[in-house]
């Protein structure tokens, strides 16, 4: 007989319903979430339960369970810090002139360089773990610390391992095009990006470039999407338009970008080719926040235009250390004025769509990974109301427990 796992006596199952329609919370109360192979079975009425046998039983004791949040944008495979950066910028510094003097970005890649790839895998296992705990369970990570062949490869490798050992959700990114390496102009280092890019397929599911003012051009980001749908890359992504309007939006989203993230400076220009294109905008609110910029994106009329928004992390030495779903959501209510049901909707089944994942994971639905987290009340708001707790009790991944009082920090 199948093995049916019946997590019980739920207060409130959160699910995102999106077959054919916007995406919509659907909320069931008193009512038990059935398991079977890793996925989800069915949700039936809590005065059910005792109607049937089940393999196992687990009482959630009236707490709330929601699809695990997705982080569909991070640099978590990292040496090194970048605290001596933080009080530049606090004294003035803006990011982008910190990065222009030859610092921000490659501090890190100098860090990367020299790290193992033991260490580099040692080290952002346990931030998956970290963040697991705090209630995500499915990733993606870029490469984008190496600037040279060997580092990013490397970097790569380690992501490899990592969904190999870990078995959760993770799409690889290869990230060459994130800054030009000392003693190389972008244009040089550009080529050899280009040339190299065949080399990266096996190792990743897509390509990313920064698109911006003294990083790379619009050109750079129309020739690498081209190459890269080549050479054979799915998914096509893009940091545009964050400090500065580049016209990176519209030309990512025209070429078929799956995704294009920050999006501080876009125009209705640049709404209107997402909404026609169907691509997510990936939007993370931790950024704005910790470099104490101003500029939000124009989250409202994405709305409105339909367009998919996302919610993520960063999570990166530089612009972005905070690795908590849970925060991200408290800021994007905050900061971008929106409510509850549209932050969760954005970080669970709009990240999963970022990552081409959402048939699979994000909403909790009758076949899909049974990826959930319990909170520790009875009402997911309490997420966004006691902002900066945190309120996950327990994560599963694929109907497994995979935190514990244990769990390193992991800094
Ligand atoms: O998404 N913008 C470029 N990349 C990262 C920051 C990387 C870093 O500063 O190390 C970002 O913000
Ligand atoms: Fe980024």
């Amino acid at each position: 007989m199948e093995k049916v796992i019946c997590f019980r006596n739920i207060g409130e199952l959160i699910q995102v319903q999106s077959r054919r329609q916007t995406p919509k919370l659907v909320k069931k109360t008193r009512c038990a979430l059935l398991v079977s192979q890793g996925r989800v079975n069915r949700v039936i009425r809590e005065s059910e339960v005792n109607h049937h046998d089940f393999s196992r039983e687990v009482d959630l004791k009236g707490r709330s369970v929601l699809p695990g949040l997705v982080d569909c944008h991070t640099h978590l495979i990292f040496a090194g810090d970048r605290k001596d950066e933080m009080e530049q910028r606090m004294a003035g510094t803006s990011y982008m002139e910190i990065h222009k003097n030859g610092d921000g970005i490659l501090n890190t890649v100098n860090a990367t360089r020299q790290a193992t790839e033991d260490e580099l895998y040692e080290t952002a296992r346990l931030r998956i773990r970290r963040m697991m705990t705090l209630g995500t369970t499915a990733f993606e990570i870029k490469s984008g610390y190496g600037l040279d062949l060997d580092t990013e490869k490397k970097m790569l490798r380690v992501g490899q391992r990592l969904r190999k050992n870990l078995r959760v959700p993770l799409t690889l990114t290869y990230m060459g095009a994130h800054a030009a390496p000392q003693g190389k102009t972008i244009q040089q280092y550009f080529e050899f990006v280009m040339e190299h890019l065949p080399e990266f397929r096996n190792l990743a599911d897509g390509v990313d470039i920064f698109c911006e003012r003294d990083v790379f051009t619009v050109a750079h980001l129309r020739r690498l999407f081209l190459h890269a749908k080549l050479v054979g890359f799915h998914q096509l992504r893009a940091h545009v338009d964050e400090f500065a309007h580049q016209g990176g939006c519209h030309n990512a989203a025209r070429l078929g970008a799956i995704s294009c993230d920050h999006l501080e400076h876009i125009t209705p220009h640049d709404i209107r080719a997402l909404q026609l294109s169907g691509t997510t905008a990936v939007l993370m609110p931790g950024v704005t926040f910790f470099l104490g910029g101003k500029k939000n994106p124009p989250v409202h009329a994405m709305i409105e235009a339909g367009v998919t928004l996302a919610l993520a992390t960063d999570c990166n030495p530089g612009s972005g250390p905070s690795y908590n779903m849970q925060t991200v959501l408290g800021l994007a209510q905050s900061l971008y004025r929106i409510t509850p049901d549209q932050a969760l909707i954005a970080a669970t089944h709009g990240s999963a769509r970022a990552l081409d994942g959402h048939n699979d994971y994000g909403g909790l639905l009758p076949g899909q990974r049974a990826d959930f987290i319990v909170l520790k009340t009875n009402d997911y708001r309490d997420l966004f109301y006691y902002f900066g707790e945190n309120f996950v009790d327990q994560t599963y991944s694929a109907g497994k427990k995979v935190n514990g009082e244990k769990d390193p920090v992991a800094f």
